[in-house]
């Protein structure tokens, strides 16, 4: 039986290819797609995602979130994502209309109506997680997971100290870490790792359909940013496909629980997930923090999955 989902993003060049793993897949059944500003602004995220799916020919129910975090400003990632937050394929103009419900709507219908417990898959900020479980703890009983892509334990992407879906709403992320829902992080540490290399681009360009050429373009884009020798990448790290591989086969991974907390106040720290690694605090190893990956699978995942596109 496939495994309920609901993915949360903001496309966003890793986002896209996220949600086209996530739709080649038979293990998991999409029941919803909800979009949150983070990349780009709500509404450009949100098209991104209409487009991506108009493009492959695919309909799902998608529904507009929040359009800035619960708390703070919005911060965007042009330079990483382009204007449009989907630089670099041409694509159409949507096919069809997002969803009448709003993300919050859509989720808890889908959760409160599930026969089997649900699992979100957020891949941008926290911020419409944040909110249901906030304004609906009444969902929480039909919640399986949130398998989400974030935070680090080591450093951070945006700031020093802070990844970027963190740090855009880091209140958000405090009520998640805080739900005791389970959930597992796959941060910097295992994105970071998650790297596609030239050669390997050119292998999912030569699977010549339209979904492959699709993320080979949105390949091309998102190495212009991660190919600054700062980063010392070799190709560009596929953040939120992280995520959905860990849903589709948590044994690719290296994974261990840790006492995580948000910093919310600090002057140079704020946003960062605080791991405790060597258990100093004797807290309550609430997360399921992910370090690692078998990188190849994780392609040849990628890889099969694009080959069963038309
Ligand atoms: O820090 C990486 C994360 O920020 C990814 O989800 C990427 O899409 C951006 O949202
Ligand atoms: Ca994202």
């Amino acid at each position: 039986m496939a495994k309920p989902v609901i993915i949360d993003c903001d496309p966003g060049h890793d986002d896209a290819i996220a949600l086209i793993l996530a739709l080649a897949s038979d293990k998991i059944d999409v029941k919803g797609i909800t979009t949150v500003a983070g990349n780009q602004t709500g509404d450009k995220t949100l098209n991104n995602a209409l487009r991506v799916l108009s493009y492959l020919d695919i309909k799902k129910e998608v529904a507009q979130g929040a359009v800035k975090p619960l708390m703070r400003d919005l911060i965007t990632a042009a330079e990483v994502h382009g204007e449009s937050g989907l630089e670099g394929p041409e694509l159409p103009q949507p096919a069809f209309e997002k969803s009448e419900k709003n993300a919050i709507e859509l989720m808890i219908d889908i959760i409160m109506n599930s026969d089997e417990k649900v699992t979100l898959i957020p891949t941008g900020p926290l911020t419409n997680i944040g909110h249901l479980l906030l304004a609906h703890p009444e969902v929480k009983d039909n919640i399986e997971e949130i398998v989400l892509m974030g935070g680090a334990c080591l450093g951070g992407n945006w700031t020093p100290s802070a990844e970027f879906n963190i740090l855009v709403d880091p209140e958000a992320a405090d009520i998640v870490y805080k739900s005791s829902i389970p959930v597992t992080m796959c941060g910097l540490d295992v994105t970071h790792k998650a790297q596609v290399f030239k050669d390997e681009t050119e292998r999912i360009r030569s699977i010549g359909n339209k979904a492959s050429t699709l993320v080979a373009e949105l390949l091309d884009y998102f190495g212009i940013f991660h190919m600054n020798p700062n980063f010392s990448f070799d190709g560009p790290p596929l953040h939120d496909v992280c995520a959905v591989a860990y849903v589709l086969d948590p044994n690719m991974f290296v994974c261990k629980k840790h006492n995580v907390e948000i910093d919310i106040t600090g002057e140079l720290t704020c946003g960062a997930t605080v791991v405790d690694y060597y258990d100093t605090s004797g807290k309550d190893k609430n997360i399921n923090v992910v370090f690692d990956l078998d990188r190849e699978k994780f392609i040849n995942m990628l890889c099969e999955s694009l080959e069963k596109y038309n």
